[in-house]
């Protein structure tokens, strides 16, 4: 029987080429969004895919969404936590709802979405959660206070929930992206991202498609020696 993938985030950019690369290999997916419906009915006409919408910030509206995806497809064992937003600035001008709100649907997401799903996973004895983290997670990064925390965050997050689900035949790992080309990174000033582009030593963006790679790696029934590892994949920016 295909297992059952849930995609947070998973209509577009990074999450698109996740859903499409698990849906190509065989698992059955459902790609979870936060909003956007027009673009959610164009993903899943040109893909085949269920979108569901939640607010994964929400955990009342994950224990539902979740529970929406059970009944349609069955229990979940893959759980890819993508669904990320940035609020970029520094500091200074940075407010409250600005820092809390790529806390919530950054970070709080993980504890919500892996909350819904870590009793049926331990119960059946398998499961594969891969968080996306980041490289400013890593290094940090000038005007991202709130979205460096959040993902560094995701960093310890994985680390210690793979010590929890280690016994019970449950991997959890992190992907640390760096500079991809998705709407996210076009939305940085054109010339600040000339100067980031100029120290990725592959001397390029990443491909959506590069990190689906790196999640099928990790999700495979095989991979179960793997767990609480980071996979940088950014071109070489940052080696750590
Ligand atoms: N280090 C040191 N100084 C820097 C700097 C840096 N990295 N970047 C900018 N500065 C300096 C500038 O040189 C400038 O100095 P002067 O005033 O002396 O000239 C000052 O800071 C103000 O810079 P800006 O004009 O850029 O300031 P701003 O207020 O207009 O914008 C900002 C600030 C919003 C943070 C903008 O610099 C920015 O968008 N930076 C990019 C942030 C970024 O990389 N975001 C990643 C988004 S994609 C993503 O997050 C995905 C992922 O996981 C990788």
């Amino acid at each position: 029987m295909a297992r059952v993938a849930v995609v947070t985030g998973g209509t577009r950019g990074i999450g698109r080429a996740i859903c499409e690369g698990l849906a190509k290999a065989g698992y059955k997916v459902a790609a979870n969004y936060g909003g956007n419906d027009a673009v959610a009915e164009a993903f899943s006409r040109e893909t085949g895919i269920r979108s569901y919408c939640f607010d994964v910030g929400n955990f009342a509206a994950v224990e539902d969404g979740i529970r929406r995806i059970t009944a349609d497809l069955g229990p979940v064992e893959i759980l890819v936590n993508n669904a990320g937003i940035t609020r970029d600035g520094t500091l200074q001008r940075m407010n409250f709802e600005q820092w809390n709100a790529v806390i919530q649907t950054n970070l709080s997401s993980c504890f919500n979405m892996c909350r819904a799903v870590i009793d049926g996973m331990r119960e059946r004895n398998f499961g594969r959660i891969v968080n996306i983290g980041s490289i400013n997670g890593q290094a940090g990064q000038y005007g991202q206070v709130n979205y460096a925390a959040a993902k560094s965050g995701i960093h310890g997050f994985t680390k210690a929930l793979a010590q929890e689900g280690a016994g019970k035949g449950i991997t959890v790992n992190a992907i640390a992206p760096g500079y991809i080309d998705t709407e996210m990174v076009r939305a940085v000033p054109p010339n600040v991202l000339e100067k980031i582009v100029a120290r990725i030593p592959v001397g390029r963006l990443g491909h959506a498609e590069e990190i689906a790679r790196g999640v099928l790696f990790l999700v495979a029934d095989d991979a179960g020696f793997v767990t609480g590892s980071t996979l940088s994949i950014n071109g070489g920016q940052h080696m750590y």
